[in-house]
């Protein structure tokens, strides 16, 4: 039987990564690499890809700076990705914004802004590969969820509506390819302490911070635990796995 957890279990595949300039998205990145994966890394901040491309293992990887905005933009930025780089073994998308803003304070400018980098985009990645020879048989794509999509906070409208939308796409998604035998799956994350919550907790006081991590039954997670999971589903380690909303959070939806 093959070990699909040997150290080498993503050698020979080409994975795109979005988000991969930060947090979340640049662990899953790097742990790509070392499971000898060949890494196409995005994200809009040019010098923290540079970075990324320089702390990568192994060769061969490259990164592509891209706003993502549109799900018509997206899908033809992924096209000329594997025209030139090849057909994708996965995608691990990982762009997002937070917003925490009232409804009734929410502006259309507001929901572009939130939808675009999750929604929008992820649709636009769904369509470049349901189309012929962008992903190899047997791919996987990974879309970043949170609990936001299934539980309800004050201020998280938007933000809530969006990710419940990455998994209801997810779901419908995996239908689709799987006669191609390509997995959609969606991670869940509860609070991960990257660069997004430095920013969503900045305001509140140690007590509430507090509080917040009291609500996760293990606490705040780290980047690299989400990461393993998203390298799990990416690999042939899932292979039996689709259409799923992995919950990765710490225990926070089970209270
Ligand atoms: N951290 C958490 O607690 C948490 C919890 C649940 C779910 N999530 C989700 O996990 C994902 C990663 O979050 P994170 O915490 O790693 O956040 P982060 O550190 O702020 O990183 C976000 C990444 O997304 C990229 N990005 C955002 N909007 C984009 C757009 N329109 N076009 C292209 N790239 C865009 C950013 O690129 P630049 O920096 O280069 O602009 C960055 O690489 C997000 O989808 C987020 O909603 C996070």
């Amino acid at each position: 039987m093959t070990n699909v957890f040997a150290d080498d279990c993503l050698a020979g595949g080409t994975y795109l990564v979005t988000g991969a300039s930060s947090g979340i998205g640049r662990a899953t990145a790097l742990l790509i690499a070392a499971c000898g994966g060949r890494v196409i890394g995005s994200g809009r901040d040019e010098g923290r890809l540079a970075g990324l491309k320089d702390a990568l293992p192994g060769t061969g990887h490259v990164v592509s700076a891209q706003a993502l905005r549109d799900a018509d933009t997206v899908t033809d930025w992924v096209k000329g990705l594997v025209e030139a780089h090849g057909p994708l073994s996965g995608v691990f998308h990982g762009a997002g914004v937070e917003l925490i803003k009232p409804a009734r304070m929410t502006r259309q400018s507001d929901l572009d802004n939130v939808l675009a980098g999750s929604l929008y985009a992820g649709f636009g990645i769904a369509r470049a590969v349901s189309q012929k020879n962008t992903m190899v048989d047997a791919g996987s794509v990974v879309l970043m969820s949170s609990v936001a999509g299934a539980t309800g906070q004050v201020g998280m409208t938007a933000y809530s509506a969006a990710k419940a939308a990455v998994e209801g796409l997810v779901r419908s998604l995996s239908c689709e390819l799987a006669a191609r035998a390509i997995r959609v799956n969606a991670i869940a994350a509860g609070a991960v302490e990257t660069a997004m919550h430095a920013r969503l907790t900045r305001g509140s006081g140690e007590a509430a911070t507090a509080e917040y991590a009291r609500s996760h039954l293990l606490g705040f997670g780290a980047a690299d635990d989400v990461a393993n999971a998203a390298v799990f589903l990416l690999s042939g380690a899932s292979r039996w796995i689709t259409g799923s909303v992995m919950a990765v959070d710490g225990g926070y939806m089970v209270r």
